[in-house]
């Protein structure tokens, strides 16, 4: 059997030659061993066991063929959690868990006390509506998706993390409105790349096309969310989403035609990166 060094070594040279992220390999074969790199490093000369060897040749050939490390793994950490991910739903980003921090400080300045009703919309995994329900207590969170098989993963997520996010699947706002739902907050991080742009492999060949495109110029979600919204808020209430990165000109003219009189404000993620799009009627 060959060494875990041995086996590393080639495996990285040959990420390297298709151009996939070399650190992949040894991040895959820390987790498949479940060991800290200071373990691995212990013993990196000695021969790895036959069935570990074989379970990661098997991953290996997915990550050769440019597959997200998380849907290999099956899971993507989350403002401290550990999210299922599989195909059906979009890897939660880590651009993303700063939106929730930003949605968690307007709670505690703008709701300070009693239940806030919330709503995330196109939910995915759950990674916002779960993150958002188990950090505050207080809040009490729907959310949809349009897609039936992301909100399985949703669910499955909402029950081992043991949040109380109701589920609903529909088309954007629509499966609220139908129930009469009256929110305090709503927050979406819609899909919100142009029809047209380009992507690496990874993503577009591997993430759910319904997650990432938002038609012609990636505004569509927002125009529906933002016709509709009035139907869903309460008289206060607080909307924000993920933008793209070069999105604020435009959704910043959309939100004040549609939000006339509305604070609008577009903070920078860590980056510095126009991200997040935040209004606030009546509060
Ligand atoms: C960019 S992903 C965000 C997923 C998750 N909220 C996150 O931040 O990781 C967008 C999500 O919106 C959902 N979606 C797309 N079009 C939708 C629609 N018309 N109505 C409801 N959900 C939709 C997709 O299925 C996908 O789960």
């Amino acid at each position: 059997m060959p060494s875990y060094k041995e086996v590393l070594r080639n495996s990285q040279q040959e990420l390297k030659e298709v151009g996939v992220y070399e650190q992949s390999a040894q991040l895959l074969m820390l987790e498949l061993a479940n060991q800290s790199a200071a373990d691995l490093y212990m013993c990196y000369e000695e021969e790895m066991p036959s069935d570990l060897l074989a379970k990661y040749m098997e991953a290996f050939a997915r990550l050769k063929q440019q597959e997200p490390l998380q849907y290999i793994l099956g899971y993507q950490w989350f403002y401290g959690r550990q999210f299922i991910v599989d195909e059906n739903v979009l890897i939660p980003r880590y651009e993303t868990e700063e939106l929730v921090a930003n949605v968690l400080a307007d709670i505690d300045e703008y709701f300070p006390e009693g239940t806030v009703s919330m709503a995330d919309v196109g939910t995915g995994s759950g990674a916002i509506a779960i993150s958002l329900a188990l950090e505050e207590p207080r809040v009490s969170m729907v959310a949809s998706d349009i897609s039936e098989e992301a909100l399985g993963v949703a669910r499955k997520n909402n029950a081992n993390l043991e949040a109380n996010v109701e589920f609903f699947q529909g088309d954007l706002l629509e499966p609220l409105i139908e129930r009469g739902v009256k929110l305090d907050f709503l927050v979406s991080n819609p899909p919100y790349i142009p029809d047209s742009q380009v992507l690496e492999v990874s993503v577009k060949d591997f993430e759910p096309n319904v997650a990432l495109f938002g038609g012609v110029d990636g505004l569509y979600c927002y125009r529906r969310i933002f016709e509709r919204a009035h139907l869903v808020m309460k008289d206060r209430c607080i909307l924000a989403f993920e933008i793209g990165y070069d999105q604020k000109e435009a959704l910043e003219a959309l939100a004040k035609e549609a939000f006339v009189g509305d604070k609008v404000e577009v903070l920078k993620d860590i980056n510095g990166k126009d991200r997040m799009l935040f209004i606030y009627h009546n509060v």
